[in-house]
């Protein structure tokens, strides 16, 4: 099948961004957009749509298998992990648009500073002081918020969501849950207290971060037990 590509490019933070279009021939069903971008660059004769020449496509990666959350992008309007997205599917009338998670600030072509969100873990104060150890009966909810990847994925469709803004999304409230499960008194306060700081008072609840998850965490099952902890119920208090 023959699809079109659009990529948006732009040469660093300060300059505009523009769209490059080219022609990408595949029927391998299997084929993600982290490999159409591998196979593009390393063509030495890449052309675009117009047969004029182009730089290779900046674009970051590391595991290429769904871990590290390096390749996050917008693909067809819906932000992805590039070695995730199969061209075929993702394909709308053989189209394919491809550009830079939104939320954050621009680098260069599909490279975008996640500073802010790993920025956002420290100012959240996001650690334990003393021992923790989660009780046998958490530990799938353990489970499931030590799998974040920190993408950002879940931030780029977050409506509430802004780099630098108190309210901090999922991606620190997944990291911010795991600890909250393992923290013992004094922690959990600290934790609890920050979490309805920079989470809950923010979160609409919503969740639309749910379905786009690459990782398919079970955000809701996290959610309703941390702000159980945080607001609700306070079990570790002595009355
Ligand atoms: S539930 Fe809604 S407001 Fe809360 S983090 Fe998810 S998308 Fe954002
Ligand atoms: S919660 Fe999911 S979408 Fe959000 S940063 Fe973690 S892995 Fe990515
Ligand atoms: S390269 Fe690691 S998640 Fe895609």
């Amino acid at each position: 099948m023959l699809l079109q590509i659009e990529i948006e490019r732009r040469m660093s933070p300060e300059h505009k961004p523009y769209t490059l279009t080219l022609k990408y021939e595949t029927e391998n069903k299997s084929e993600t957009v982290a490999a159409m971008l591998q196979s593009i660059n390393s063509n030495s004769r890449r052309q675009d749509a117009e047969g004029k020449s182009f730089e290779p496509v900046r674009w970051e990666c590391s595991c290429l298998q769904k871990k590290c959350g390096a390749c996050a992008m917008v693909i067809n309007g819906r932000p992805m992990l590039a070695c995730d997205a199969k061209l075929l599917e993702a394909a709308k009338r053989g189209r394919i648009a491809i550009g830079p998670l939104k939320k954050f600030p621009p680098v260069a072509d599909l490279i975008v500073d996640r500073g802010p969100m790993l920025a956002a873990l420290s100012e959240a104060k996001l650690w334990l002081t003393e021992q923790g150890l989660v009780k046998a009966e958490n530990t799938d909810l353990a489970f499931e918020a030590s799998r974040c990847l920190q993408c950002g994925c879940c931030l780029e469709v977050c409506p509430n969501f802004y780099a630098g803004g108190s309210f901090m999304g999922m991606a620190a409230a997944m990291p911010g849950s795991r600890l909250l499960l393992a923290a013992g008194e004094t922690d959990k306060a600290a934790l609890a207290a920050e979490y309805k700081k920079h989470v809950y008072g923010g979160c609409g609840k919503s969740l639309a971060c749910r379905s786009i998850c690459p990782a398919g965490i079970d955000i809701e099952a996290l959610l309703v037990n941390s702000n159980a902890a945080a607001v609700w119920k306070r079990p570790w208090r002595k009355k």
